[in-house]
């Protein structure tokens, strides 16, 4: 930290101090270099406080209105790159006010009143969780609508499913997208939650233990759009929930995003052959001429992990932590900073992604014809005409034993060798066996079958368009 330059600025506390702080203190202490982001949200909040001190004749109506045209203007200046933060002041909370003073003079020494850093670094989180959980919704939305129209550009495209990624049972590609978009769907609901804690406004705790003038609350979290004050003033500035809530809520999403992402991975492999990643979001090698990489979805995929380690050092930071607020508390920005911006930067690149994607219908039903897809439709055959599941299941394993002997599927037995596993087994069988067939026989509500797909997908649409999220004032956030 360098101390040529213009004077840095003074301390807020210097009062009943001798001595300068010490440099690297100084530094290490510090949190405008990650915290400057706040500063829409910290010149809002203050200028909501700065009108009720006024309104509310705790200060001179004239100083809160020029205390309100500095902010004002500093806002602007700051929006426009005029002014920058200074990397000298303690915080962007500090910053904001000294710049306010120099500007205006005496009356932006009076911003303070009835306010401490503690509510008021609060009221900035709060506030910029909101917005960001607003961009974050979109971002979700728009993935949502990109994996319906995936489903509905490939409605007619088999796939195998997979468990223990054995073939197991053939599925639409479109019940695949689907499954995601319930994945998507819960991700909403939880940052709706989320917000719904969030949208709390602390102003008015003061340090910790409320203020000694005549304030008016509830007017402040109006003007800010809080739907509530913070009932208690020690919780309201020793609450970290709702960051918390939040990076646990962008963990989740991270571990779908993770999985999708290690999906297309596979997908795109010459192994899988099952889509093609469009030109503009895959890459090359440096020595290899003939590469085409799946480096976004892979990224996304190693992205989850240090979202992950913000949720962890949260809890960490936050656990066992006496009231009211103690230092650490700062740690929390970096932490929810990244995972906000790792989280939208994964949907950023991956909706588009997804809206360029091309799907090989021809190998994904390939596949579907190796790996005894239709054993279990076998097997349900026998049932239907009377024989127990368990023997059923039995007799099946032995002709895809057979089969694995001499390299064939099971609808390559003849009517001979099957009638030799059962005699219940007649020509009709081989109708059973048909992939398509497997499909749509799993019609159960929620199944695979084309019929409850294409419900599925009108009920997907149908629930997107009554779920718009709210304008997106979080854009800027998401930086
Ligand atoms: N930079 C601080 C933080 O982020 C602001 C609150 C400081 N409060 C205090 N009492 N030092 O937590």
């Amino acid at each position: 930290m360098t101390t040529s330059g213009p004077p840095a600025p003074e301390d807020l506390w210097g009062g009943r101090f001798h001595k300068e702080l010490d440099p690297q203190a100084r530094d290490f202490h510090s949190s405008v270099r990650f915290d400057w982001r706040l500063f829409p949200y910290d010149i809002r909040g203050s200028m909501a406080h700065a009108r009720m001190l006024g309104r509310c004749g705790i200060i001179p109506q004239e100083d809160a209105d020029r205390i309100c045209e500095g902010l004002e203007s500093i806002l602007s200046d700051l929006s426009t790159g005029r002014l920058a933060v200074d990397p000298r002041a303690e915080d962007i909370h500090s910053f904001v006010e000294a710049e306010l003073t120099r500007r205006i003079g005496d009356a932006g020494k009076r911003l303070h009143t009835a306010r401490s850093r503690n509510d008021q670094v609060a009221v900035d989180t709060r506030m910029y969780v909101r917005d960001a959980i607003d961009g974050l919704a979109g971002r979700l939305h728009d993935g949502q609508q990109a994996l319906v129209d995936l489903a509905g550009r490939y409605l007619d495209v088999i796939m195998p499913g997979y468990t223990h990624l054995q073939r197991a049972q053939p599925v639409l590609f479109a019940h695949h997208c689907l499954a995601y978009f319930e994945m998507f769907f819960r991700d909403r609901e939880r940052l709706a939650d989320c917000r719904r804690r969030a949208d709390v406004c602390p102003l008015g705790a003061g340090a910790l233990a409320g203020v000694p003038y005549p304030v008016d609350r509830e007017g402040v979290a109006r003007e800010l759009g809080f739907a509530a004050v913070a009932a208690n003033s020690l919780d309201a500035v020793s609450d970290r929930d709702y960051v918390i809530e939040l990076v646990s809520a962008l963990a989740l999403i991270m571990v779908h995003l993770s999985r999708l992402g290690e999906e297309l991975v596979l997908w795109a492999s010459q192994e899988f052959g099952f889509v093609e990643v469009d030109d503009a979001f895959a890459t090359g090698s440096s020595i290899m001429p003939q590469k085409k990489n799946p480096d976004m979805a892979e990224l996304v995929r190693g992205k989850a992990g240090r979202v992950f380690g913000h949720l962890q050092a949260l809890l960490a930071m936050m656990k066992g932590l006496p009231l009211a607020y103690n230092k650490d508390m700062q740690e929390d920005k970096e932490a929810l900073f990244d995972a906000v911006d790792t989280a939208a930067a994964c949907l950023g690149v991956m909706v588009p992604m997804l809206r360029s994607l091309r799907v090989r219908g021809d190998r994904t039903l390939a596949a579907t014809r190796q790996g005894f897809l239709n054993a279990t439709d076998l097997a349900d055959y026998l049932v239907q005409r009377g024989v127990p599941f368990r023997e059923a299941h039995r007799l099946v394993g032995q002709a895809v034993a057979r089969c694995l002997e001499t390299g064939r599927a099971l609808e390559d037995l003849s009517l001979e060798e099957l009638r030799a596993l059962s005699p219940v087994i007649e020509e009709d069988v081989y109708a059973v066996l048909d992939i398509r067939r497997c499909v749509d026989a799993r019609n159960s509500r929620g199944g695979t079958a084309r019929a409850q797909v294409e419900q599925a997908l009108a009920e997907a649409r149908r629930r997107l368009a009554g779920r718009k999220p709210p304008q997106q004032p979080g854009e800027p956030a998401l930086g």
